[in-house]
């Protein structure tokens, strides 16, 4: 088997690069350890910055998401009791975000690419990356009991944080720069209509806690805890208990509950990988960084790593250029630096770290009646939250 791109991984990175590259006329293959199922069966963020929308537009995939997806222009930022509203679109001339759940973003691009008819082998086990730092890279896997061999001109590493091919690596040739939070975060999944039109980002004396939503009938709540909690206890009137006691009375009057559909917690973590190319191979989404979800970041940076590395596959066999495939680590990695710095900053500000101590909690406090009662400190919100231009400081 021989391909001009192997991609490892179908999440929103993998399949998006697929397409993409389909659409100019690369070949591609993708190869994906789970099933298809399984890979919509995770539940992930859900807020699309306009860079990430247009891509998915370029890609022909934006259809139900202008159709079923909320445009919204602000959210509420509850503190002290108090909401704050943040106007994005004022405070960035017009910019909005669109809530969308990644699910459907995965779900859409699967749809598109099964009816390309495009080879993807999922279930795929053993899989592993061969030779990218030479001319001849190659993967090998097994599926439905076959082993394979595809052979390539380019590994796109798409496979998450867990994934093979940046562990395949020598330790040598990369840099990894970690912070692992000390708690994460619940989140419930029911088929509830929203408890307010737009997000509500709360920061409570019993942590922080978030109201999404996936469609005007279906919600997502999060509440912080210790990284010692387990879901199994947390039975779905605890979770609504604790949710309405990090609320206000607005939000605690018209909120609606009901069963969960899903409960899980996750971690938060920063993570950034130096560089993203390593001979014949790049990395791109999850695979190369993670950021905490308090900004909503993660699927809108792995959006702009498959901009790039799309663009520059592309300018590499039309154009017989490697301008695009040289630049892109570096291109890459200074948006994503600016979006784990938001990210960073975002979750420090809004969380609870007792082993921090009373200090971070005032300065906490300080910065937060800056923040808020400060245009200028509204827009540093906004301006990041909407997404900072790709060309940003270039
Ligand atoms: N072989 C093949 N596929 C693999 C392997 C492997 N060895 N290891 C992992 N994978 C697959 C996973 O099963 C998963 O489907 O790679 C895929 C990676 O998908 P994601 O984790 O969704 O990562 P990505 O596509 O980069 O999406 C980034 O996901 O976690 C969120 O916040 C993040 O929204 C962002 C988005
Ligand atoms: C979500 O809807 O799951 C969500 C929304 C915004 C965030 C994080 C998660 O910042």
């Amino acid at each position: 088997m021989r391909t001009q791109v192997a991609i490892i991984g179908a999440g929103p990175s993998g399949l998006l690069l697929g397409q993409l590259l389909h659409k100019a006329g690369v070949d591609a293959v993708i190869i994906e350890r789970q099933s298809a199922e399984y890979v919509l069966s995770r539940i992930r963020a859900g807020i699309l910055e306009q860079v990430t929308a247009d891509l998915l537009d370029e890609a022909g995939v934006g259809e139900r998401m202008h159709q079923e997806g909320l445009v919204h222009g602000g959210f509420d930022l509850l503190w002290h009791n108090q909401r704050n509203r943040i106007d994005l679109e004022r405070l960035t001339g017009g910019k909005k975000v669109i809530c969308y759940g990644q699910t459907e973003v995965t779900r859409d691009l699967m749809e598109a690419r099964q009816a390309a008819g495009l080879p993807s082998y999922y279930s795929a086990s053993e899989v592993a990356v061969h030779d990218f730092d030479s001319a001849r890279p190659s993967v090998s896997f097994v599926h439905e009991g076959v082993r394979h061999t595809l052979e390539c001109d380019f590994i796109a590493g798409c496979d998450g944080f867990h994934g093979v091919c940046r562990a395949s690596v020598p330790r040598a040739a990369i840099r990894e720069f970690e912070r692992v939070y000390p708690f994460g975060w619940l989140g419930l999944l029911s088929d509830t209509p929203p408890v307010h039109h737009e997000l509500i980002y709360i920061n409570s004396p019993r942590g922080f806690a978030l109201c999404s939503q996936r469609s005007l009938t279906r919600s997502r709540y999060y509440v912080q805890v210790p990284l010692s909690e387990k879901v199994e206890n947390w039975s779905d009137e605890r979770f609504w208990n604790e949710l309405r006691a990090r609320l206000d009375e607005p939000a605690r009057e018209s909120l609606v509950t009901g069963p969960s559909l899903e409960k899980s917690i996750a971690p938060l973590r920063s993570f950034v990988t130096e560089p993203l190319r390593f001979g014949r191979m790049f990395l791109a989404g999850d695979a190369g960084h993670i950021v905490p979800p308090t900004g909503a970041k993660g699927l809108n940076l792995a959006a702009s790593d498959v901009k790039y590395l799309s663009a520059a596959f592309i300018e590499y066999y039309s154009e017989h250029s490697e301008a695009g495939l040289d630049g892109y680590s570096a291109r890459c990695l200074k948006r994503i630096w600016r979006g784990e710095r938001f990210s960073w900053w975002f979750t420090q500000l809004m969380h609870e770290f007792p082993e921090q101590g009373e200090i971070h909690a005032r300065f906490q406090e300080a910065e937060l009646e800056y923040l808020l009662h400060s245009e200028a400190g509204q827009r540093t919100i906004a301006e990041n939250y909407v997404g900072l231009p790709l060309d940003f400081g270039s």
